[in-house]
């Protein structure tokens, strides 16, 4: 159950695409939720799920037909357009975008739509090139200008073969859309600490060992999280980009005070390890500036840090739901963050190539593999704003459906 989607009706639209297949189960998703779902199917969405299947996972009537409800006893076009709190069409096909944009009335799905008076939320679902066709895109940009909300559609492989954006967004993805749309995020009643930046280890008062983190990527999951509702802690070491507004920022200089801070943020529901936390810390600081001294060659000793993702993941009680590191690597990526991810007991880690000719550290994109407990997926470069919002949806996925 989710506050948000608690006691909402969705009226779902399901159009003819291959995808249908996939609005089965957000029905299921949404029912889980508790929301309940009126379900409206098209002439061609039969042609690829059953109204009974439909009707079976929504507990309710399948629409279908226009002259289903001449009978003005029963209920009505204007009605039924109006009982859900939002329309969701999905899979949203090219035509079915274009009827929409064009303001046709020419069956029961697109009389509701015109009829209405609450949002309406699309998932397109489409060939690459139907998508890319400038049909589709005019298309687009007049349903955006008329307040549709769009989720997707992602960038894979398709069904017909080809690869590309096209492919209707995931439930979770849509889910997540339609909690926007309600107005509080999906994540609302959640709480989440990230960790962001580098820390400055220090040699003495004037001098400290850091590293090039910048901070973005964690600053970017910290803003995509709350824009989902969550409630937010953003633990920074130093970093360039400033921190978010509308999140708790606590902010520590070193290894041993972000652990402090991360410990004092508990209990958490999820914690995203995106800080590049110094694995040593000089053993003994020196409390004056210290002097060079002529033929001397300096000597510092180290002593490990502890390990603030570690701690958390092998906590016996109170452990967050999901934990989450990071890894930067230059060499074998995949390999190391497995590795990590056994050592460090967490539950993800997304693995990154760090390595200089990538221009990843400090950089606005990223290029990460995502390595759970049972897959390795590897997702294309893209912003590190994109790949934030991305895991913020995973990460709803995973606390909130499943
Ligand atoms: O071992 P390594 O530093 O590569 O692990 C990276 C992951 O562990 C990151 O998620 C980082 O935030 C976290 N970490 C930590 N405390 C440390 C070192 C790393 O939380 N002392």
């Amino acid at each position: 159950m989710h506050p948000v989607m608690t006691g909402r009706r969705v009226l779902l639209i399901i159009g003819g695409g291959i995808a249908a297949y996939k609005s089965l189960d957000l029905i299921r998703q949404l029912r889980k939720q508790g929301a309940s779902v009126v379900p409206v199917l098209t002439r061609a969405a039969e042609e690829f799920i059953t109204p009974l299947s439909v009707s079976a996972l929504a507990a309710e009537k399948v629409y279908r037909d226009l002259f289903d409800l001449t009978d003005e006893a029963g209920m009505g076009h204007i009605e039924l357009s109006r009982v859900a709190d939002l329309l969701i069409v999905a899979p949203a096909t090219a035509h079915m975008m274009a009827r929409m944009a064009g303001g046709h009335a020419d069956d029961l799905a697109s009389t509701l739509l015109m009829a209405t008076d609450k949002r309406v939320l699309i998932a397109p679902s489409m060939n690459v090139r139907m998508w890319q066709h400038p049909a589709t895109q005019r298309n687009l940009a007049t349903l955006r200008d008329d307040g549709v909300l769009v989720v997707g559609p992602n960038e894979g492989e398709m069904a017909c073969g080809e690869f590309g954006p096209g492919r209707m967004a995931e439930v979770p993805e849509i889910i997540a859309a339609i909690g926007a749309a309600f107005g509080a995020g999906p994540l609302a009643g959640k709480h989440i600490i990230v960790t962001s930046g580098s820390t400055h280890e220090l040699i003495d008062p004037v001098r400290y060992i850091a590293n090039r983190s910048s901070g973005t990527q964690g600053t970017a999951l910290a803003v995509a999280l709350r824009d989902m509702g969550a409630r937010t802690t953003f633990v920074t070491g130093p970093a360039r980009v400033a921190p978010p507004d509308g999140v708790t920022v606590v902010r520590v200089k070193t290894a041993r005070e972000m652990q402090e801070a991360v410990t004092n943020a508990l209990p958490a529901n999820a914690a995203i390890f995106a800080a590049a936390v110094a694995d040593w810390r000089v053993e003994h600081e020196a409390t004056e500036k210290m002097k060079k001294r002529e033929g001397e060659v300096l000597h510092l000793t180290f002593a490990e840090n502890p390990d603030i993702l570690a701690g958390v993941a092998r906590m016996a009680e109170g452990r967050p739901a999901l934990v989450v590191g990071f890894a930067a690597e230059t060499t074998d990526v995949l390999a190391q963050a497995q590795a990590k991810r056994a050592r460090k007991g967490c539950d993800w880690i997304v693995a990154n190539d760090v390595s200089p000719e990538t221009d990843i550290m400090g950089g606005t994109e990223n290029a990460v593999h995502l390595v759970t407990g049972d897959s390795v997926e590897t997702w294309p470069r893209m912003a590190k704003a994109a790949v934030a919002r991305r895991l913020a949806t995973r990460i709803f996925a995973h606390l909130c459906t499943g």
